[in-house]
């Protein structure tokens, strides 16, 4: 998987206030908006678009324009809800697919619950987003599934990631021909023995709406 840490001075201070204990959610929602747009800019490097020309006041200027089919952007549920403006802001004509997953107490593998996605998705350029990579139990299996189902590029964006996630990633799709892209904001240091990034940022989905 290729993992990108995006270095900015704003995605630092953002990032550092959502870490804040004493950040309240409002607070954190609108912040945590604000960071995916700028990770958004850097995990849209690789769009696809066509050329075009266009008739300035001047003259004819070659451009672009996001090639069709349009991407399609995947917010995990629930935590990955609060980043889905953050990413239509950057991408208005994207689709929007759902994917809720819940860990089987049984199997400690993650396992689709819900799913509002397009059968086919061949040839889309899919945009996973989910605030935390921690074990990458959920993240490995949301793309096998947007995998089986076509997608033949996807890119997850994460507010924070683990090094045992980025492993366990690697160590998964160490076969796959087809590209993963990971953009987050900081790489930390380790789970704790509850599966928690440390320093982390705590719950990323209570911290967002709450103990629900
Ligand atoms: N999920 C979270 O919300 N926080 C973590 O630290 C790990 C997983």
């Amino acid at each position: 998987m290729e993992t990108l840490v995006v270095d900015h001075p704003l995605v630092a201070h953002k990032l550092t206030v959502l870490r804040d204990v004493n950040t309240d959610s409002p607070t954190f929602r609108r912040l945590a908006d604000e960071l995916v747009t700028l990770l958004a800019y850097e995990a849209t490097r690789h769009v696809r678009v066509t050329e075009l020309t266009v008739e300035t006041p001047v003259a004819p200027a070659r451009g672009v324009r996001l090639a069709q089919p349009y991407p399609l952007v995947v917010p995990i549920l629930r935590a990955g809800l609060g980043m889905l403006d953050g990413m239509t802001r950057l991408l208005p004509t994207a689709e929007v697919g759902f994917l809720g997953m819940v860990r089987n107490e049984s199997t400690l593998m993650a396992e689709t619950y819900a799913t509002r996605l397009p059968e086919d998705l061949s040839g889309r350029q899919v945009y996973v987003v989910d605030p935390m990579l921690a074990t990458g139990g959920t993240l490995a299996a949301a793309i096998q599934f947007l995998f089986d189902r076509g997608a033949d590029d996807v890119t997850a964006l994460c507010l924070l990631a683990a090094p045992e996630g980025i492993a366990y990633m690697d160590k998964v799709f160490s076969g796959s021909d087809k590209p993963i892209r990971l953009v987050t904001a900081a790489l930390d240091e380790r789970l704790n023995e509850h599966g928690y990034i440390v320093p982390g940022l705590g719950d990323a989905g209570d911290r967002l709406y709450g103990v629900v």
